[in-house]
């Protein structure tokens, strides 16, 4: 259900406006300026560790979602016809302001509002149009920090060197590790907005985890942020805060961090990071499954058919995975088969009314998606 609003956070919508009304509530929530809730406390744990580390780096996180596509995308090199840019990836609001798809859409703004400010910290929710699992929502958070150093006294070499000690520190220091080859390990990465760029993995219950992207700061987004390469130069990187706060603190479901349920919200103090609490998660109710096989036309793009299924199920879907995918021999056609897996945290669903609302996403798959039933 779309209904746009007269405005959001002060920008009117047009004829792009693609963010439903579910998505549309997850604004305001303000999740990291709540210091029990676990995001929270995970952005103060971080920026603890950044006050430690440079007395002199700023956080912000009051940031409006809301941000211009020059600032979430071209002044950061994204080209035009980037896939992150379609509106099957990313929320518009009128073809000029999207709900931010990551927070380095505020590096340029942070560095050119404020010249005298040589690093900082932004944290701030974050949306993208996704699948549907334990570990995807539509909204989630990130955590961006720019460091800046004189280009003069400080070679590209060294900045790079200073990104990796700080940000092995950083993970050293959420997971209780030694820094060290068989604990962490960096491979190459691209982002438009960083070159070199990198990626952060952490050997962690068994299994090599990514914590972070990051890099030396383009040229080019330097300049688009008024500053003088020759003079400064810097890195950056991008922390997601949902995987690393379900590790930490052993939460199983990415909907929880969202739900109301005291039996969640109750188990998490200030302190958490620190007396090292882990959910004990309250009893799985059991799960109501319900197929949808159809026929697919050529434009079909699965993350309408998740956004759908979302917009009628909400939080009571826990994931929707894709069974089957075929194309007839002989007409061409494809055909595609879902199981979506309906499972409510605080009670048993009933197939009645779980039929109801599959009945209904059926409906709008055949009048707005325009597939046909098998
Ligand atoms: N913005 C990137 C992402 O969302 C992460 C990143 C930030 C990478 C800063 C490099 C520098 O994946």
């Amino acid at each position: 259900v779309l209904a746009p609003p007269g405005e959001l956070l002060g920008v009117a919508p047009d004829e792009k406006y693609n963010v439903p009304v579910g998505v549309r509530e997850k604004l305001g929530k303000d999740l990291l300026l709540n210091p029990k809730h676990p995001l929270g406390i995970l952005w103060k744990t971080v920026q603890d560790y950044f006050a430690e580390q440079d007395a002199d780096c700023k956080f912000f996180d009051t940031e409006k979602p809301v941000v211009n596509t020059v600032d979430c995308f071209d002044k950061l090199r994204v080209p035009p016809e980037h896939p992150s840019r379609s509106p099957s990836d990313t929320y518009y609001v009128n073809k000029d302001y999207v709900l931010r798809t990551h927070t380095s859409a505020h590096q340029c703004q942070f560095l050119s509002q404020y010249p005298e400010i040589k690093s900082f910290l932004c944290a701030g929710d974050v949306y993208r149009r996704d699948e549907i699992d334990a570990s995807h929502y539509p909204a989630f958070h990130q955590c961006e920090g720019v460091r800046l150093f004189d280009a003069e006294k400080v070679s590209r070499e060294e900045v790079l060197e200073d990104l990796k000690k700080t940000l092995e520190g950083l993970a050293a220091h959420l997971f209780q590790l030694k820094t060290g080859e068989d604990t962490m390990r960096w491979l190459d990465e691209y982002f438009p907005f960083t070159e070199p760029s990198l990626e952060l993995e952490i050997f962690y219950q068994d299994d090599w985890m990514e914590v972070l992207g990051c890099g030396v700061i383009h040229h080019d987004v330097l300049r688009n942020a008024g500053l003088d390469p020759a003079k400064v130069h810097g890195w950056a990187f991008g922390l997601g805060l949902e995987r690393l706060a379900m590790v930490l603190f052993g939460i199983p479901d990415i909907r929880l961090f969202w739900s109301d349920d005291p039996r969640f919200s109750e188990q998490f103090v200030a302190e958490s990071f620190e007396q090292k609490t882990k959910f004990k998660p309250f009893s799985k109710y059991p799960p109501v499954l319900k197929d949808i096989s159809m026929w697919i036309p050529e434009d079909f793009a699965d993350n309408d058919l998740f956004e759908m299924i979302r917009d009628e199920g909400g939080d009571q879907v826990e994931k929707v995975d894709l069974m089957d995918d075929f194309t007839h021999p002989k007409t061409g056609r494809r055909s595609k088969m879902f199981r979506v897996t309906w499972r409510d945290m605080s009670r048993t669903l009933t197939n009645e009314e779980v039929n109801a609302k599959h009945e209904t996403v059926l409906d709008r798959l055949v009048k707005e998606l325009e597939v046909e039933l098998r």
